[in-house]
């Protein structure tokens, strides 16, 4: 099941695509809240503020974005306002404990060393799959005509990518081969994800 087949199905019903926007803001509030708890309080840098703040930012527009689908449409993230609940909490939580598994046994990291590389991973692996993911999103909100659109996030996710990479190459000399098995997990588990999107739209028809 591929995401460009479901969307247009979502986008299609505003109380789904609600969910689906809600879905969206509580990845990234997930993602920001994480950053912000990796931060080292003195060392933290003018690109890792940045970084979190926009995707404080992102969870927020995406809230904001929600309110073009109708009134009172999901206040809050509990279950019943958003799609494959959780699977939906699982997805990152999981690729952050299979990355410090891997940076445990592979560089022999702890504590704030491994945070941060942690940080590295996780965040390099989701931007490599967010700047995949908003562009077929907006693709398909071109193509059903609708008034939501998340233009503003996908030039914010291409400047992190590069970030990311300007931070994984001071890290480490083989980054590329650490953020490849980042990547490898995260695209198990975000086939996964679809996987239990598309389920739970089944069980929403
Ligand atoms: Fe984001
Ligand atoms: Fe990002």
């Amino acid at each position: 099941m591929q995401l460009n087949k479901i969307l247009p199905q979502i986008i299609a019903d505003n109380k789904l695509h609600a969910k689906w926007l809600n879905t969206l803001s509580l990845m990234e509030n997930t993602g920001a809240r994480k950053i912000s708890a990796s931060e080292n309080p003195v060392t933290v840098t003018y690109i890792i503020l940045k970084h979190a703040a926009e995707e404080h930012r992102h969870a927020f527009y995406l809230k904001k974005q929600l309110e073009k689908t109708g009134e009172g449409l999901c206040p809050t993230y509990a279950g019943e306002y958003l799609l494959a609940p959780a699977y939906s909490k699982y997805y990152l939580n999981q690729l952050d404990i299979n990355v410090c598994r891997y940076l445990k046994k592979e560089l022999k990291l702890t504590g704030s060393e491994l945070r941060f590389a942690a940080y590295l991973l996780v965040t390099y692996a989701i931007e490599v799959r967010a700047d995949e993911l908003y562009p077929i999103y907006q693709d398909a909100l071109d193509n059903a005509g609708s008034k939501v659109n998340v233009k503003s996030i996908i030039l914010e996710e291409e400047g992190h990518l590069e970030e990311m990479i300007n931070q994984l190459q001071k890290f480490s000399p083989e980054w590329q081969l650490h953020a490849q098995k980042a990547v490898d997990m995260e695209t198990g588990l975000f086939e996964n994800w679809v996987k239990a999107l598309a389920d739970s739209l089944a069980l929403q028809q």
